[in-house]
Formats: C-alpha cells, sequence, structure tokens
C-alpha cells in the first residue's frame, strides 16, 4: 500500500506530465475488453453505453482506442524454454482487468458482498456499520485458501481488509482534509472501522470449473477493528506498556489494523499482519503547520521511530483508544503479527507479540529442514528492516501445541554485507546493546520497540521490504518496492540505487539449505524498471519483453511447482512506467534466471494484493485493491483525484451508479488444468 503518497498527493499534482497516452500503449486483441464489451455484454446494447456514460466521457477518460478496436500488440518476447506456459500479456492500463490468453478471471467477492445468511444486500448509498459487519470489507489484500476436502474444490477463504478510501467509499464526502476530517461523522467512521479487518468465507468451485459463496458457510465470519476480540500473547503480553484504561490485563485488545499481506501456516491458521497502524493514532495537539506536538509525550521518541499518530483517519475523534493524548499505550497494542482459527469462528485471534512490532507486510511461513517453523516479515518503510523469526519447538501433528510456536523463538533483523553475507542478528534482552541501559529492561521492551532493537543491532536499513515468498530449498526471496528518499550517499550493495523509483528482489540462499539459519548468502535477482532507459539502471534477463519488465515488487508467492510469482505496487509512480500493477512470472533458475513475464493486470488505479495459488494449481486468488484511486491525477484525460460521484472507473460493476469496488478474482484456465502449464 501507498497510502501516505495518497495523502501527500496534491489533487492537482502531475497535470501534463509526459508520459504515454493510452493509445499509445499496445493492448492484446485478444484479452482487452472495452467499458462498452462488458456493457453490451450485460446489457446487451452497445447504444446504452452511450445513455448510461457518454462517450465523450468515455473516450476523455481512456482515449480513443477505449471504443474502438485496439491496435495490434506490440511483438511479444516469449522465451522458448519459459517455464511459465502462457501467452504474454500486453502491457498498458485502462478501466478493466486482463489476463493471458486462454484464462478466466471471474470476480468472485466484492466490497459489500454479503457473506453471511443474513447479511442484507449491498446499499452503497445507505451503507451502515451493522451491515458491513456481514458484507466483505474494503481493500483485499492478503488472500489464502484453506481447502475443506482432499479435492480442494471447496474452502475457506481468508482474505485481509487492509485500509479505505472514504472518498470513493462515501457519497457527498469528497476528498477530505487530513488533519480536519470534516466531512466525517461517527457512523461514517463506524463503517469504516467494520470495513477493515479480515472476511472468512466458505467457496465452492461448481460443476462449471467456477467458484461460488457459500453464504451460510458455519465459518463465514468477519474480523474488524470495530468489535473483535483479541488475546495478547507472548513475552509483551500483560506488561505495562501494553496496559490501557479499558485492559488493564494488558492482553486484550480490540480488532485488527491495517491488515497488508500475511501467511498460512501448516497447522492451517491464518496470519494477518498488521501494517499502517500508525495512521490510525490521533494527538489533538497539533503544531501551527498541523503536525503532531509530542513535546510533553513521554513515550515522544519511541513513538516517532513508528510514526504515532499518523493522522490518517478521524477515528481518534470519536474513539479515545485511538488518541494518543488519552491512551498512549494503545499504539502499543497494534503492529502484530495475528493468527487466525479459520475452522473455528468462536476462537479469539491472537496477537503473537514474539514476532515482534513493526510495520509487519507479511507473514510467509515454511518449516525448517529439522522442525521449526520460520516466519519471514517485512517492515515496509523506507529505510527499515527484514525480519525472520524461528520457533523454539518444532511443527507437529498437534494444533494447540503449534500455536505455541508463535508464543516462543527467535526474531531475527537482517543485515546485508558487502561479500554476499547475510547475517540473522537476534533481538534477544541482554545480548550485545540489548541492554536495560540502552532502554530495553525487558524482552517485552525489546519486542514493542524491535525497530529501534534492530538500530542498534545495526541491521541493514533497506529499500521498503515488502512480501517474502520462502520455498523449501532454503532459498526466500524478498520484496524490495523502492524507496525515493535514498540519497546517492545512503547507497549500500544490497540497496544499491539512488532515488530507487522501481525498487528490486534480494534472493537469500540461507546456509545448509535451512530455513533456521542464522546466516546465508545474498544476491539481487532483479532491478526493476525500464530496461530501455539506461538512468534506471534496472537488469533484468535480456529475454525480458516489453511487457514482462515490472516496477515496485509487493506480493509474491511460489506455486504447487515452485514458481515464483511477483504483483506490483506502483501507487502514483505508475506514470513513470505506463503500466498498471499486475502479476508477473519470474524466472529464478537456469538461463532465464530473472526473466519476467506479464499474466494479470489491474483496472486504473488498482494495486494487485494476494496472488494465492490453490494446492492443485487450477485457481489463482488475485486481490484487485482500491480500483480507481492510485496515481489517477497523472491520468491523461482524467487528471483528478477520484470521488465516489467521479471516479476514474467503476469497475467491476461498471454500473453508473456503483463507485469502483475492491474484489477478489478467481483466475481458472479454460477447458480446466493447471495455471501455466
Ligand atoms: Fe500494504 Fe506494504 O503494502
Ligand atoms: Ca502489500
Amino acid at each position: 500500500m501507498d497510502r501516505k503518497q495518497i495523502i501527500d498527493d496534491p489533487q492537482t499534482g502531475n497535470k501534463g506530465e509526459a508520459f504515454e497516452t493510452f493509445d499509445d500503449i499496445p493492448t492484446n486483441p485478444n484479452q482487452t475488453r472495452t467499458i462498452g464489451d462488458v456493457i453490451t455484454s450485460r446489457y446487451g446494447r452497445r447504444d446504452m453505453l452511450q445513455g448510461l456514460l457518454g462517450v465523450s466521457a468515455t473516450t476523455a477518460l481512456f482515449g480513443a482506442a477505449a471504443l474502438t478496436a485496439p491496435r495490434q500488440a506490440a511483438a511479444i518476447g516469449t522465451a522458448a524454454s519459459s517455464r511459465y506456459a502462457f501467452d504474454e500479456l500486453a502491457r498498458g492500463n485502462d478501466e478493466t482487468h486482463h489476463v493471458a490468453r486462454g484464462y478466466d478471471a471471474d470476480v468472485l467477492l466484492r466490497w459489500g458482498d454479503p457473506i453471511t445468511a443474513d447479511a442484507p444486500d449491498f446499499d452503497v448509498m445507505n451503507q451502515s456499520a451493522a451491515a458491513q459487519l456481514q458484507q466483505f470489507g474494503y481493500n483485499n489484500d492478503y488472500v489464502g485458501f484453506l481447502p475443506l476436502n482432499a479435492e480442494g474444490s471447496r474452502g475457506l477463504l481468508c482474505v485481509n481488509h487492509e485500509y479505505t478510501n472514504e472518498e470513493v467509499m462515501f457519497p457527498g464526502l469528497g476528498r477530505q482534509d487530513k488533519a480536519q476530517f470534516a466531512g466525517m461523522t461517527q457512523a461514517l467512521v463506524d463503517v469504516e472501522m467494520a470495513a477493515h479487518g479480515g472476511s472468512v468465507v466458505e467457496i465452492v468451485r461448481m460443476d462449471d470449473g467456477k467458484w461460488a459463496v457459500v453464504r451460510d458457510g458455519k465459518m463465514n465470519r468477519r474480523i474488524t477493528p470495530l468489535d473483535t476480540v483479541m488475546r495478547i500473547d507472548g513475552p509483551a503480553a500483560g506488561h505495562p506498556r501494553m496496559q490501557t484504561s479499558a485492559d488493564p490485563s494488558g492482553a486484550q485488545v480490540i480488532g485488527t489494523l491495517n491488515n497488508c499481506a500475511g501467511g498460512m501456516t501448516p497447522w492451517g491458521t491464518w496470519l494477518m499482519a498488521e501494517e499502517n497502524f500508525h495512521g490510525y493514532f490521533w494527538t489533538d495537539r497539533l503544531d501551527a503547520g498541523g503536525k503532531p506536538d509530542l513535546s510533553d509525550q513521554p513515550e515522544a521518541a519511541r513513538m516517532n521511530r513508528y510514526g504515532v499518530p499518523g493522522l490518517w483517519y478521524a477515528w481518534g475523534k470519536y474513539y479515545d483508544r485511538f488518541n494518543i493524548d488519552k491512551e498512549p499505550n494503545e499504539a502499543n497494542r497494534f503492529g502484530w503479527v495475528v493468527e487466525v482459527d479459520p475452522r473455528n469462528p468462536e476462537a479469539a485471534p491472537v496477537k503473537h507479540t514474539a514476532l515482534g512490532r513493526f510495520r509487519h507486510e507479511g507473514a510467509e511461513t515454511i518449516t525448517s529442514k529439522d522442525g521449526h517453523l520460520v516466519v519471514y516479515m517485512g517492515d515496509d518503510a523506507r529505510f527499515d528492516y527484514q525480519y525472520k523469526y524461528v520457533s523454539k519447538g518444532v511443527v507437529s501433528d498437534d494444533p494447540a501445541a503449534n500455536s505455541n510456536l508463535l508464543r516462543d523463538g527467535t526474531l531475527y533483523a537482517a543485515r546485508f554485507d558487502p561479500d554476499g553475507s547475510a547475517h540473522w542478528l537476534p533481538l534477544v534482552q541482554g545480548q550485545g546493546p540489548l541492554t536495560a541501559e540502552n532502554g530495553f529492561a525487558s524482552q517485552a521492551d525489546v519486542l514493542i520497540d524491535a525497530r529501534l532493537a534492530a538500530d542498534a543491532l545495526g541491521a541493514t536499513p533497506m529499500d521498503r521490504p515488502e512480501d517474502a515468498a520462502p520455498r523449501g530449498d532454503g532459498t526466500a526471496y524478498i520484496m524490495l518496492t523502492n524507496n525515493s528518499r535514498r540519497s546517492s550517499g545512503r547507497t549500500d550493495a544490497a540497496n544499491p540505487r539512488a532515488r530507487s523509483d522501481f525498487g528490486h528482489i534480494i534472493e537469500i540462499k540461507e546456509d545448509r539449505s535451512d530455513h533456521a539459519a542464522t546466516r546465508g548468502r545474498w544476491s539481487i535477482l532483479v532491478k526493476c524498471g525500464d530496461p530501455g532507459i539506461a538512468a534506471v539502471g534496472a537488469e533484468w534477463n535480456p529475454e525480458t519483453s516489453e511487457n514482462g519488465w515490472f516496477a515496485s515488487p509487493d506480493n509474491c508467492a511460489f506455486d504447487a511447482d515452485g514458481r515464483l510469482w511477483v504483483a506490483t505496487d506502483q501507487g502514483r509512480k505508475w506514470d513513470k512506467t505506463g503500466k498498471s500493477d499486475g502479476l508477473y512470472g519470474v524466472e529464478t533458475e537456469g538461463d532465464l534466471r530473472g526473466h519476467s513475464k506479464l499474466f494479470f493486470r489491474c483496472p486504473v488505479g488498482g494495486e494487485l494484493c494476494g496472488p494465492y495459488f490453490t494446492p492443485n494449481g487450477e485457481t489463482l486468488f488475485l486481490a484487485v485493491q482500491h480500483p480507481g484511486t492510485d496515481g489517477t491525477t497523472a491520468l491523461k484525460g482524467f487528471a483528478r483525484a477520484s470521488t465516489f460521484e467521479d471516479p476514474a472507473t467503476r469497475w467491476p460493476d461498471f454500473d453508473p451508479d456503483m463507485p469502483p469496488r475492491p474484489a477478489v478474482v478467481a483466475v481458472t484456465r479454460q477447458g480446466g488444468g493447471k495455471i501455466a502449464t
């Protein structure tokens, strides 16, 4: 997510900047569905389009090509020995999503879709918190799938809802001044809170190969920061810094915030990573420039290191617990990894403090050679760190015992040395600089202030560590999305580019092929960006096509065949590439190492999250987040921020009365079979 950038984005910024117009960008004639096609297929009459939207408005948004036959695609460089067997999609950026030829990408769950038997139908003009608590949440990010039968044709979809975009959710609200939130009310805040968190939804694959929601699934539930009570465990549970007036125990908290990526454990539970939690905290003490004034706040230095309070939302105006003037410890109770048992809707989710407090992007798990659970986790901020956690005990057949693995173990931060060695530095109180004299009186302090502990240990400040993908052979891939604030004097071997707008991917090979090892070797798999512009400094396999290179790697996954897939989030920086965000297969081995191929792309303004493959490799779940919002000030012919009434796209419904809706898409192969084989 690039929420901070959205907030910083001046509403009229970037107008007139030079980049390719949409009708200059080749589109695959076999894949492009124009808004006209969508409405024609839905209503059966092309002329209805003109009545609903007006041709001039549509052509203004998406160029003349939107209503005419797309141009022939440019030559697509498909390497003969690619392990990803599909015809590469053409790059571009338009109002809808696209998938490679021969695949269907069907919308499965949208914001507001009822997910319980009693849930009311979505009424976007009169949304309420009570309705939202029974409906699919906003801004779907992580997607996990837990099969409920041997065939994998029925299962539980576990989906994070990271954040909300009030300007396209609520009619008449418009863009809010982030320091004032004049248009927000408690009722709207409650809807926002109910739209955050997560959803567990039973789904079934029908005889026609399509997935459908089981609305009366007994395990279906919402998890939210409004009403879901959670336990806190591990070394920081109960510590005085975790106690609030509502919870003197320091071991119970309502809800979870900004759940970005995540992971599934080997025992079938779901890990929700709390990322930009700082943005939800408020203070009434603002300086003349509208910035938080923490001068009388005893925890100011620690709060500053985490960006608390971020003032992104109005919640603290209505809920004291989000106001640091009133409840300064509440922010210590967010920024953790939350474990949910999707098969037991009565079980309270658990925040595992042993995994440290930072802006957790994801929590991808793997079992080490001798059975320890290893969790790879990025801290998505400029100059923050890559972490991993290794459990003390080993994974067994006892689910209750397995959950304890997340209570007792060692958290490490990574140091990447110029000689190619990687060192995992333990965050253990009493070791090295992590002493009481340095502000770490207990392991609780080390974990609550994991960033400060990693600072003291000399971990390597990275270019925004996002998701990670570990593989069974002791290899892990780390997505570093970008860091435009890295100056030429601050580059290092593992973050070699100043003003890195496009990011890179690091490969770690752990010693002895063991994910529990405390040393390994690292190398850069790709340096992202346009290989045709020397100043960008991109490095791809030379076979990579004009369509295949990308920028800002973010979420990632391996499929059942051990192939790496990378999703992108350029935020408003997409105007530097002219490409919408999408999903790419990235070769990690052999002559084609560093070769990338485009499989799916998002509608304009959307970020691609997920991805998650079913174990049989036949379905790929993708989450299209915040369609219509990111970077539309740079969208030629639109050049303004989207609002409820005036969005850059109305994906996926293309209903003139419906704003864009984040949605999960199920990708399957036409005629059946595994994806990309
Ligand atoms: Fe929520 Fe770092 O993306
Ligand atoms: Ca992400």
